[in-house]
């Protein structure tokens, strides 16, 4: 499933051809459900009344609450119809809502920094005043963002007070400010696959926002035991079958912090630097773990 066909869409299709498999692309956006089609009612482009063997979701597009919703829909039912899903609904909703991310991170104890989300604007203000006395900065962020756009700092930002402006979504999402301790700052891009941390980058920029899409250069970097294991609980608190893991160093010792957990993660920049095809990676743990636990599950 993908809005977009392109890079990896490619890469992906080759890996599916060099174990004899088809991979179609698919745009969700396309797919409709007509109960007068089939049994199962999901119509989807190019598979007249059949299903797919398995669905590996690469890209949603936004769109209207409806828009999307229909969208995951289409997903949750082809789960419920038997049909392995590559990432399931269940853990991209998780992703997509940062606050639930934060809050799943949270249970599993997973490092990660102290989070909010209110509706109310006077609680978020009291948040960003309490914060900004201890010191702190806070990160004003799109529930649903993603590509570093959006992203606000408010409270004590470099010593000078930013206001948080008029609530734009009716809701705020503040996470505290982690100060970079190297200049330029980075993060880390930690790739799970099946529950496994396979690939690691360090995304530096002059900028505090350190995506790729903004301008960030990405290097190679070690995959230490710590930020392993760190990648691989996140993803495990999401339910993931692959996820791109965004983390950061801490100062004084502190443990490394997971910043978020990306269900629809894009792997150009990270293949660049990676001595093994991650598409490959992807598609073997596709078939050799997905497909064979639906397989057994259904037997059972
Ligand atoms: N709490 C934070 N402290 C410091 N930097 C942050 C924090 N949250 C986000 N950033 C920076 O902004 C980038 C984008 O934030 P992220 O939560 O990953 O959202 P997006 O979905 O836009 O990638 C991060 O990769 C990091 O560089
Ligand atoms: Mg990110």
């Amino acid at each position: 499933m993908t809005d977009e066909v392109g890079w990896h869409t490619r890469q992906l299709q080759a890996a599916l051809r060099e174990r004899g498999a088809v991979g179609r692309c698919v745009d969700l956006a396309d797919c409709r459900i007509d109960t007068a089609l089939s049994w199962h009612g999901l119509a989807l482009p190019g598979f007249g009344r059949e299903l797919p063997d398995a669905v590996l979701v690469r890209g949603i597009a936004g769109g209207s609450f409806e828009q999307v919703t229909k969208r995951l829909g289409v997903l949750h039912a082809l789960r419920e119809l038997g049909v392995p899903v590559y990432n399931d609904a269940r853990a991209i909703e998780r992703s997509v809502d940062k606050s639930m991310t934060s809050l799943l991170l949270h249970a599993a104890r997973v490092p990660a920094p102290p989070t909010w989300a209110t509706e109310s604007p006077a609680e978020a203000q009291r948040i960003v005043t309490r914060e900004s006395a201890a010191g702190h900065a806070l990160v004003l962020k799109p529930l649903f963002g993603s590509q570093g756009k959006g992203l606000q700092r408010v409270g004590l930002v470099d010593g000078v007070h930013q206001p948080l402006s008029a609530l734009e979504a009716g809701l705020a999402y503040l996470q505290r400010f982690i100060e970079p301790v190297t200049k330029p700052g980075f993060d880390w891009r930690v790739l799970v696959v099946g529950g496994r941390a396979v690939s690691a980058m360090r995304r530096i920029s002059e900028h505090w926002i350190h995506n790729v899409a903004q301008g960030a250069r990405c290097e190679a970097a070690a995959l230490t035991p710590e930020l392993a294991s760190l990648a691989e609980r996140a993803s495990q608190a999401l339910d993931m079958d692959y996820a791109g893991v965004d983390l950061m160093p801490s100062a004084h010792g502190a443990p490394i912090q997971v910043i978020e957990v990306n269900g629809v993660a894009a792997w150009q920049g990270l293949q660049r630097v990676s001595a093994f095809n991650i598409a490959r990676a992807i598609v073997a743990d596709l078939f050799e773990r997905k497909l064979a636990a639906c397989a057994s599950a259904r037997r059972a």
